[in-house]
């Protein structure tokens, strides 16, 4: 390499060296199998250590209650936004999701769930540039709903959540992309949490969904397979063929 290149991007974002130079090593012949990560199935033995060192990782760095799933899953994380009302609205019958407009991926977060539940936005900051965080209070959260939707870091606003709001039975659902594993976080307090690999975690193109295990089961029968988080859990993140690479690096 001539010169290193510091890229200051959110995402894709840079590796530790360590971990490209690591790559670079294995990257022809994986745990002396002969071939390369890319190459080998993502059923081999081999293959399935590296997903269950990732997830163990995960588990342990976040200290993590044993009854939530860790999935790996396709699309990044704005495929979540629409796979969360698929998954999730059918919880409540009035398939009522709550939502916090905070920046532009919160926007989105929204948008694409329209179609798939009762989306309601209950406190936005669009109508000052998304220079605030909106307080919620308890009284804005409808106990009937199937969950709670934040951004708990907004990527091209920098407003983060130093505390997160208090939902009562609600379940709360946080998109942690731009901020996973950069802080302690308790995340008993939500019911599912998700982020796109690329910024924090690795390579662009997955997400790793970890979601609380009552929380499976109620995805409405329209889910396409590879967007329904109980046929992932059960396939242990491997319904079809995964990106191996992806997971290989984290
Ligand atoms: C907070 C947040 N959510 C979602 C996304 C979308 O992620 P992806 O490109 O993996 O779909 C981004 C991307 O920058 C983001 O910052």
């Amino acid at each position: 390499m001539s010169q290193q290149v510091y890229n200051f991007g959110a995402g894709p974002a840079m590796l530790p060296v360590p971990v490209m130079e690591r790559i670079r090593e294995e990257f022809l012949d994986f745990q002396g199998m002969g071939v390369s990560v890319i190459e080998v199935s993502h059923r081999a033995k081999q293959f399935e250590k590296v997903l269950l060192d990732a997830q163990e990782s995960f588990r342990q760095l976040t200290n993590l209650p044993d009854n939530y799933k860790i999935l790996f899953v396709h699309g990044g994380a704005r495929m979540q936004f629409s796979a969360l009302p698929m998954n999730l609205a059918g919880r409540s019958a009035s398939k009522k999701c709550l939502y916090v407009e905070t920046g532009n991926f919160a926007k989105l977060a929204n948008k694409d769930a329209k179609g798939y539940g009762d989306i309601q936005v209950i406190a936005s900051s669009a109508d000052t540039k998304y220079d605030r965080l909106p307080a919620i209070t308890p009284e804005m959260i409808d106990q009937d709903a199937a969950y709670l939707h934040i951004t708990t870091n907004n990527t091209l606003y920098g407003s983060r959540y130093s505390q997160f709001p208090d939902a009562g039975n609600v379940p709360l659902i946080a998109d942690q992309t731009s901020e996973i594993l950069s802080r302690v976080v308790d995340y008993s307090k939500f019911g599912c949490i998700y982020a796109g690999l690329q910024k924090n975690l690795g390579p662009s193109g997955t997400a790793i969904v970890v979601i609380r295990e009552d929380l499976l089961g109620h995805a409405s029968a329209e889910t396409p397979v590879l967007l329904n988080y109980e046929q992932c859990a059960k396939d242990n993140s491997l319904t079809n063929t995964a990106n191996t690479f992806a997971r290989e690096d984290q």
